[in-house]
């Protein structure tokens, strides 16, 4: 089976295609195509940043960390086809304009990122360029470039690949399923198979770790299982929605999950993530599961045609393990309508593209200043995503006052022995989890907000 896609405008067609080949291997090694650099290869400087356009969306991805057979029946930009020499995008005369480069390794990155940036419309300049890190120019000249090219027309190829997408005939089978169906069926027939969904942990299984992961299954074509669909006291929200496109959800739903996925790596890294990888790799520093625990969300696994459908904090139970038989995938959770009362804070050394240290969440219901039902969990406290179940026990049934959360200090130490890492010590972990219960108090008594201004 061969795939195709549009490079820079050009019909590519791969037959006999490695699946372990990264776009940008293929590009700088492949094809000479040097411009996209690779700075860190594992998804966190963003100077190889590429725009992967459909007929619905443009995102910026990092070469990295972007298999090759993701791109089947898509089209990509990277540096060389976004303007020419004689012809510069308005984004490249801008960065020249405004001496925003020095050695230049990051602004091929840095331009693809902004004329993402543009053709999405985007203001939030910051956001759009947290990806992207730049050592020697400083991000002053960039910013003023970017607000520079704001309120330009887009540009002409733009509309010519996604002409050319329509008659590129890409074909989807064996490794490429298009519904959550046929992933099920190939699931049952094959249940060694490796899921890849946006690759944002498996790429670097291949970059970092040189691992070999054959056979394999790319989610990304399985549209029906990337939607988000509201039913009457849930929404349902598909495996491989992308950590993006949950985002503006929440900027709707619940500003202060918005907050938290905000802070959720990079706009590359959101525009590729899943939220069911983020769910299934079963990280105990993912900053999802502690958000859905907290809302009270329900996972639904399916094999075959069973599905099957747990409380989320069922889902993990040791380090590295999960409640996922062979054969089995993620493919949706359902979270309650009633958000208002979850909170959501991450702690990390930086705002952006980060890891949690920890990560807490907090859905607190008080009635006539009673505590009556609490849901906490944290995640970077333990081997897995957890609820901090003796400190739910403290505050329940307690007026809802800062005494009581006092008494629920010693509770902390019952629910987590935390490790100390290069991210926190136990004792900060220990010490900053009972500071955000007294932060919630304060929020919810309308003392303070930690939610952000977002641009959805
Ligand atoms: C630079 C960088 C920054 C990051 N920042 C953060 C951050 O701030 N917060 C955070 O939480 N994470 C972060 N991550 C981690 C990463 O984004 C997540 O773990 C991610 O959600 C994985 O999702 P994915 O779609 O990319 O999964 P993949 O990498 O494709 O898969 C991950 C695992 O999940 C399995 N899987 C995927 N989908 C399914 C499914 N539907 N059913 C069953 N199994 C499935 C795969 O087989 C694999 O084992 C970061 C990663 C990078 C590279
Ligand atoms: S090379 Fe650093 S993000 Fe890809
Ligand atoms: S111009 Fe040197 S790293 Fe950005």
């Amino acid at each position: 089976m061969d795939i195709r896609f549009l490079l820079n405008g050009e019909v590519i067609v791969l037959d006999q295609i490695d699946h372990h080949v990264t776009c940008i291997d293929f590009l700088r090694e492949t094809l000479g195509l040097c411009g996209t650099k690779e700075g860190c290869n594992e998804g966190d400087c963003g100077a190889c940043t590429v725009i992967v356009i459909d007929q619905d969306t443009v995102k910026p991805l990092n070469a990295c960390i972007l298999f090759i057979a993701q791109i089947n029946g898509k089209a990509i930009r990277t540096v060389e086809g976004i303007g020419q020499k004689d012809n510069l995008h308005p984004v490249q005369s801008a960065m020249v304009d405004k001496h925003a480069s020095q050695c230049g390794f990051c602004t091929p990155g840095i331009v693809v990122s902004l004329v993402a940036g543009q053709i999405n419309e985007r203001s939030d300049h910051d956001t759009v360029l947290a990806g992207n890190l730049c050592r020697c120019t400083g991000y002053a000249p960039i910013i003023k470039a970017a607000s520079d090219a704001e309120v330009l027309s887009k540009p002409s190829w733009l509309t010519e690949d996604r002409q050319k997408l329509r008659s590129l005939n890409a074909s989807f089978d064996g490794s490429f399923p298009t519904s959550g169906d046929a992933l099920a069926a190939l699931l049952v027939a094959e249940p060694k198979t490796q899921l890849i969904a946006g690759a944002t942990d498996v790429g670097l299984w291949v970059t970092k770790g040189l691992k070999d992961l054959s056979p394999v299954v790319f989610l990304a074509f399985a549209r029906d299982l990337a939607k988000i669909t509201e039913r009457d006291d849930h929404t349902e929200i598909g495996a491989m929605v992308s950590i993006e496109d949950l985002f503006r959800w929440a900027t709707k739903n619940s500003p202060s999950y918005a907050t938290l996925l905000r802070r959720y790596g990079s706009l590359q890294v959101r525009s590729a993530a899943t939220l069911g990888g983020n769910i299934a790799n079963g990280s105990p520093i993912g900053d999802n599961p502690p958000a859905l625990i907290a809302a009270g969300t329900e996972l639904c696994l399916r094999k075959g045609d069973h599905r099957r459908n747990i409380p989320i904090e069922e889902f993990f139970i040791d380090y590295g393990k999960q409640d996922l038989q062979a054969g089995e995938f993620v493919e949706c959770v359902r979270i309650p309508k009633e958000l208002d009362r979850l909170r959501c804070y991450k702690i990390s050394k930086r705002f952006d593209q980060d890891i949690s240290a920890l990560c807490g969440c907090f859905n607190i219901h008080v009635k006539e200043g009673i505590i009556c039902a609490a849901r906490i969990a944290f995640g970077g406290m333990a081997g897995i995503p957890m609820r901090a179940s003796h400190v739910e026990a403290a505050l329940i049934g307690k007026p809802w006052l800062d005494t009581t959360i006092t008494n629920a200090q010693e509770a902390w130490a019952q629910d987590f022995t935390p490790l100390s890492d290069a991210r926190a010590s136990a004792n900060y972990r220990i010490k900053a989890a009972h500071g955000l219960l007294r932060r919630y108090f304060h929020e919810h008594a309308g003392y303070m907000t930690d939610v952000l201004e977002v641009q959805p």
